[in-house]
């Protein structure tokens, strides 16, 4: 017996040995094929490992993709780096990488891994690198990784989610060379000093961690350190000269605390610095002679502080210098002469400042200048003719400056300009026929200076030119017909200039233009019909012309905020569309044109405001009328459901139909309908809360007043349906059916159990709404609204944004209702003037009879208007027209106290605390949303993008790109 075990041993034997190495191949391999079960690979970047592996590489785990094996003969080849970055992997660390006991290094960065950091890599005997940096880890940095991780070189932990202490025990690690930790959610600390005992350290990279306090001097140990970033702190008091000992610096970030005192002298002697920012302190003093001496020294950002004094000479000989920002300081004397002739200027931002003198002529001697800002200064002289040559030039802004003298020829025509914006000089000449050849030109900005002149026909020839702003010149001549090829022009402004002749019929062609203003010119002739098809045109000023002829009937196509034709020599009737009052001032100063009918010698305004008179008395008349018959029809139709309920054959007489699918009849609503059940009570009618359908599911009925009595431009019903039955978002109140019969009608709508917004807000229960819950509800709303105005084919306005058209559901969720005044873009004009809008949310301009707005011109920008109240009821916590706030309405208020106060002064006190600033983020798109002029706010898809930015800000990944101004 014992005999033929030994056979069979014997017999398998070789089998045996020849498994051997396999097998301890394979237990690596195991490791890695549990490390690939136990997380998410969405993108299948790992299928390839095991079972997917061809069968020859399935127990090599050398040959997977992104496993590198180190060689070595001896044993089997044991895996010494993974490289996973960027693939999207979720859930958890795999702890069973910590059983790869020869892993050198481990590249986990940029996936959306969560969960606590694993203690247990700190057992790795070889690990060097280790990079886990843009994931979601949280929790504290393992203490053990200070005492036990001998090996570890380098270290990325940046942009996670990391709380407690900062691990300044990570000190401990004697060898290492790379610390990152920056963009985690440590607890406020001093500045680690324990780490200046890490004398190998290259890199040093601690943005947003938190600190604060000083930066100690003995930070000059650190000789070998290459990358110093401590940006976006809260460190204060003064940058420490040591830092001039630091001779392996190449690059230094201090940007975004508050650091004060003067920059320390030294750091001209680094001679591997290449860039340096300590923008956004609170530094004081000259910029220092020696800075500029460093030798590689190729960017320096030092915006936003408290500099003052003289730029140093060595500014002109610094070899290696190509992007200079230094704006917003109080820099004066002028820019060195030769400036721009060492170096090789790339970018110069010295707005906001107070330097003289002449602009060197040097700037773009080595031919790279690109971005070139000297904005809001008191350089005097010309613009060099060198600047003429530079052909490199993308962005010039040189206004209010005291710039005079002719601008050189070549200069208009340079190839890349796309801004160029000289205003508020004192400018001469001509504008050079070689401007044909800024083919890249899309903003040009050149009022308030003393241009004379024609303007040439080669404007023409700038087909991506946007805006062109000229006014407060002294152009004549006429105007070119060629500025019709501008097919993306949207904002033309030549007012103030002395242009004669006629507006070329062809301007008819410039369908993007939404802002026209050739007033106070000598134009002649008529106001071309053509202008009418410029859909558009929101602003049209020809005031203070000699224009003649009739006002076009065309016109009336246009959606105008702003309309001026005043102090020309028009005649004729005005057509009846702009009898208006928000006319009144559109048609002053033109003896022959007569409102109506026609008398020679009429006081067209007296007539006018008699005229006024009797239109607001028939519109008081119609209201009285209007109150009596719906308090009448809604008592008929009362005892008509109570009949119609309580008899059989009422059922025929009511008609559903559904939008969705919906487990109900029409007799489970009309019956459920009870007095006690009232939850609303609008102007278009009354809202209950019934419970049908064999779920017990809750609908809310809207009954809508009767429709025979109430006029039929009030009749919201059709509007309403005729809207919500074609729109589908996850943000508009769901129309499940409506139910007519002869007299009454019923909407039915999911029921939104937490109400309105405004209800929610204004009340005691207010305090629910905590920031990340109005937050959520902006952004909701914001991308209902959105939907409406660029999703819906046509575009729906809704007309009546207000908080208490904002229903929020079981989980706070928003969703917009009440579209019983939405109307679709495109329907004629005319159709337009029904009544709109609620006080307190339209917008200065459009308000015209008090209580409600009665205008012609409500456009997508009024939605805006409101939903900007809407976002500052939910930032400041006040009702839109509240008696604290005395007389004025919400936007004044916040406008006026924000002036006198600053921001934090309105928001809501009660959350203000911990959520500071992404309620100030959010109250500018607020402002932006309320700005006066309707073109200025941003359409309802940008501000949704705005909302979006304020979280994502919150976490940003890169190093924040400095304000352009
Ligand atoms: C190969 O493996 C042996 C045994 O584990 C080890 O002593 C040796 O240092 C390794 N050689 C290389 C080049 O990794
Ligand atoms: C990571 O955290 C951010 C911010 O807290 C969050 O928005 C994101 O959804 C998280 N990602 C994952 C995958 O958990
Ligand atoms: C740093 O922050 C901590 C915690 O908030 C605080 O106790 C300490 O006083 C701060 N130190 C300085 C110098 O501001
Ligand atoms: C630092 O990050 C936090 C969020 O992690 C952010 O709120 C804060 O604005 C950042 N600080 C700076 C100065 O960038």
């Amino acid at each position: 017996m014992a005999a033929v075990r030994a056979l069979l041993l014997l017999a398998f034997l070789p089998l045996l040995l020849l498994l051997q190495p396999a097998a301890e191949a394979s237990s690596e391999a195991q490791h890695l094929i549990d490390a690939r079960a136990s997380i998410i690979d969405p993108t299948g970047a790992l299928a390839g490992w095991g079972a997917g592996a061809a069968t020859a590489d399935r127990a090599s785990p050398c040959r997977w993709a992104r496993v590198s094996c180190a060689a070595n003969t001896s044993t089997a080849p044991a895996v010494v780096g993974l490289q996973l970055s960027r693939l999207a992997l979720a859930g958890r660390f795999p702890a069973s990488l910590c059983a790869l006991r020869s892993l050198e290094r481990l590249d986990l960065s940029l996936n959306d891994l969560v969960g606590p950091l694993p203690a247990c890599l700190a057992a790795l005997p070889a690990l060097t690198h280790l990079n886990l940096a843009g994931n979601n880890f949280s929790g504290e940095v393992p203490r053990s990784w200070g005492a036990r991780f001998r090996s570890l070189a380098a270290l990325n932990l940046v942009q996670n989610l990391l709380t407690g202490e900062f691990p300044e025990f990570l000190a401990d690690i004697s060898g290492l060379q790379e610390l990152q930790l920056a963009y985690n959610l440590f607890a406020p600390s001093p500045f680690p000093e324990k780490l200046v005992g890490l004398a190998g350290l290259r890199v040093l990279f601690m943005a947003n961690c938190s600190l604060n306090g000083t930066i100690p001097s003995s930070i000059g140990k650190l000789q070998n350190l290459v990358n110093l970033d401590l940006s976006s702190n809260n460190l204060s008091g003064e940058i420490p000269p040591s830092i001039g000992n630091l001779s392996s610096l190449e690059q230094i970030e201090l940007f975004s605390n508050q650091l004060s005192g003067g920059i320390p002298v030294g750091l001209g002697g680094l001679k591997n610095l290449r860039s340096l920012d300590f923008s956004m302190n609170r530094l004081t003093g000259e910029i220092p002679e020696d800075l500029f001496l460093a030798p590689r020294l190729d960017s320096v950002h030092m915006y936003q502080n408290n500099l003052s004094g003289p730029l140093p000479a060595t500014l002109a000989t610094a070899p290696s210098l190509s992007d200079l920002r230094i704006f917003q300081n109080q820099l004066s004397g002028p820019l060195p002469p030769e400036f721009g002739k060492n170096c090789p200027l790339n970018f110069l931002d010295t707005s906001d400042n107070r330097l003289s003198g002449p602009i060197p002529a040097t700037l773009c001697a080595s031919g790279k200048l690109e971005q070139l800002m000297l904005l809001d200064n008191q350089y005097e002289g010309a613009i060099p003719v060198e600047l003429g040559q530079c052909r490199t030039l993308m962005r010039v802004r040189l206004q209010s400056n005291r710039l005079s003298g002719v601008v050189p020829p070549e200069f208009w025509g340079l190839p890349s300009v796309y801004l160029l914006e000289l205003r508020d000089n004192a400018l001469s000449g001509t504008v050079d026929p070689s401007i044909g050849g800024a083919k890249n030109m899309s903003k040009m900005l050149l009022q308030g200076n003393k241009f004379t002149g024609a303007l040439p026909a080669e404007l023409g020839n700038l087909y991506s030119l946007q805006e062109f702003k000229a006014s407060n010149n002294g152009f004549s001549g006429s105007l070119p017909q060629s500025i019709a090829n501008l097919s993306l022009l949207y904002n033309l402004d030549l007012s103030n200039n002395s242009l004669s002749g006629e507006i070329p019929r062809d301007f008819g062609k410039l369908k993007k233009l939404s802002q026209l203003d050739l007033s106070s010119n000598h134009l002649t002739g008529i106001i071309p019909p053509e202008l009418g098809e410029i859909n558009e045109m929101n602003m049209l000023d020809l005031s203070n012309n000699e224009l003649s002829g009739q006002v076009p009937a065309q016109l009336q196509n246009l959606r105008l905020t702003h309309f001026n034709i005043s102090y020309n020599k028009l005649s004729g009737v005005l057509p009846a569309f702009f009898s208006g009052l928000q006319y009144r001032d559109s048609f002053l100063g033109n003896p022959g044109l007569c409102a109506g009918f026609c008398q020679s010698n009429g006081n067209s305004y007296a007539k006018h405001r008699t005229m006024i008179k009797s239109v607001v008395s028939i519109l008081i008349a119609s209201a009285i009328i209007l109150f009596v018959g719906i308090t009448w029809f809604g008592y008929k139709c009362r005892m008509y459901k109570m009949s119609a309920a309580e008899s059989d054959d009422g059922k025929s007489s009511w008609v559903l139909t559904s939008f969705h699918r919906v487990d109900f009849t029409e007799r489970d609503i009309v019956n459920s309908l009870d007095e006690n059940n009232v939850i609303g009570q609008g102007g278009a009618g009354k809202v209950y809360k019934v419970v049908v359908g064999p779920q017990g599911e809750a609908m809310a009925v809207k009954k809508l007043w009767p429709s025979g009595v109430a006029s039929k431009r009030i009749d919201t019903f059709e509007a309403e349906v005729a809207t919500l039955s074609k729109v589908r978002h996850k943000n508009i109140v769901k129309l499940a059916c409506s139910i007519t019969n002869r007299v009454c009608r019923l909407l039915v709508y999911e029921y939104m159990p937490n109400g309105s917004l405004g209800d929610m807000l204004h009340s005691a229960k207010g305090k629910i709404l905590d920031w990340p819950m109005r937050y959520k509800i902006a952004v909701n709303a914001a991308e209902g609204l959105s939907y409406l105005h660029h999703d819906c084919q046509p575009p729906i306005i809704h007309r009546d944004v207000k908080s208490n058209n904002i229903l929020l559901d079981a989980e706070y969720g928003a969703k917009v209702a009440d579209f019983g005044v939405a109307k679709t873009i495109g329907e004629g004009p005319a159709t337009m003037s029904i009544i709109a809008g609620s006080c307190g949310y339209i917008a200065p301009g459009e308000l015209v009879l008090p209580k409600y707005a009665y205008t012609l011109h409500v456009t997508e920008k009024s939605d805006i208007y409101s939903f900007g109240v809407v976002i500052l009821e939910l930032v400041t916590g006040k009702k839109p027209m509240a008696l604290e706030i005395g007389e004025m309405d919400l936007v004044t208020w916040v406008s006026t106290t924000i002036e006198q106060s600053g921001m934090e002064s309105v928001l809501d006190q009660t959350l203000a605390e911990d959520f500071k600033d992404d309620m100030c983020k959010v109250l500018k798109i607020a402002m932006l949303c309320v700005c006066n002029l309707p073109i200025n706010r941003p359409p309802m898809r940008s501000v949704v993008k705005m909302l979006l930015e304020v979280k994502a800000d919150s976490k940003q990944k890169v190093k924040a790109a400095p304000p352009a101004i």
